[in-house]
């Protein structure tokens, strides 16, 4: 069994939540909020470092906790941002929570996208709906570290102009003229000034070279899988592309067997993977 990386002078303990406060709630789109918490313990809070692609569990008291990626950069020591898609019982239960309430904070958890390993190269992040919670953390990483990285781009897809996260986020790269970001939706409307297309198409329409390049993809099981077709097309080998499993979690220190994938345990040895690791595990994507 791996072990949990565990980070900062006071590591946490892997199956103590930790209690915090919402300090922040965004609604992104009809059914996706961000919300941003902070540790009640100030010495916790000034101590925690992840890196990108970690998760956390998010808790709330009576309903219970559920996984998210963490999609706040390393950079930000001032909250830890989750961004929740509205699904079930916990992440009902998450969306009615305003600013002040309390929840409990398992993080961080998992592996992470190997960014120290990418130095120098080009970095292309394909995202699709919630996917883009952890995408949006490796980007903004990225962007902290700009001269470590060659080309950076971005395409970010959505169904709606209306179902679009971290507004913001996407007007500064647009703007910041430092990286290639490019918005498309699935079906336009006559305000949308974007590109308009699946995301797997526009990405064969920019036809970004392999060379030196690495492909980092998260979306909806549909996206990824023409995506990475369309990566195959274009020459990008196994061990050029990553992308992060779901599965249910429960423990999320890899005891209870819950999230296996074979032999594999999401939660311990992922939520990141790359292609080449898994076609070594057995089919179940
Ligand atoms: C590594 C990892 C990272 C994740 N990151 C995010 C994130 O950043 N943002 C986000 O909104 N969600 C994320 N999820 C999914 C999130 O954990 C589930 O949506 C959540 O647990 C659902 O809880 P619930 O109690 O609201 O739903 P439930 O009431 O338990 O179930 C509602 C529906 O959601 C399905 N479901 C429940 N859990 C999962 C799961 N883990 N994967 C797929 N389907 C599930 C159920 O089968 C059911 O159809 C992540 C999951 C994992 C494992
Ligand atoms: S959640 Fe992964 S082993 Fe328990």
């Amino acid at each position: 069994m791996s072990t949990i990386p565990r980070q900062g002078k006071k590591a946490l303990e892997p199956l103590r939540p930790e209690k915090a406060t919402v300090v922040d709630v965004i609604r992104e789109t009809h059914n996706i909020k961000s919300l941003r918490v902070v540790f009640d313990d100030e010495e916790l809070m000034t101590s925690f470092t992840f890196q990108p692609g970690q998760v956390g569990q998010l808790g709330v008291m009576g309903a219970g906790e559920s996984t998210f990626a963490i999609a706040s950069p390393p950079s930000q020591r001032e909250y830890i941002q989750f961004s929740v898609m509205k699904t079930g019982v916990v992440t009902t239960a998450i969306h009615e929570l305003a600013v002040g309430d309390r929840v409990t904070v398992r993080a961080p958890m998992g592996n992470h996208f190997p960014v120290d390993r990418w130095q120098g190269k080009n970095v292309l992040v394909i995202g699709g709906g919630i996917g883009m919670a952890p995408l949006r953390s490796l980007f903004l990483h990225m962007m902290d570290h700009r001269e470590e990285y060659g080309h950076l781009q971005l395409i970010y897809g959505a169904r709606t102009p209306s179902d679009i996260c971290y507004r913001d986020d996407c007007r500064d790269w647009k703007q910041c003229g430092d990286v290639d970001f490019i918005t498309t939706i699935d079906t336009g409307n006559q305000d949308w000034e974007g590109r308009v297309g699946l995301v797997p198409a526009v990405l064969e329409e920019e036809e970004p070279s392999p060379e030196n390049n690495i492909a980092v993809t998260c979306g909806p099981p549909v996206m990824i899988k023409f995506v990475l077709e369309s990566l195959g097309k274009m020459g990008f080998r196994d061990e050029q592309i990553y992308t992060t499993l779901e599965r249910r979690m429960k423990c999320g220190i890899g005891l209870c067997g819950r999230c296996n994938v074979g032999p594999r345990y999401v939660c311990t040895d992922g939520p990141v993977f790359s292609l080449k690791e898994l076609g070594e595990l057995p089919d179940e994507m």
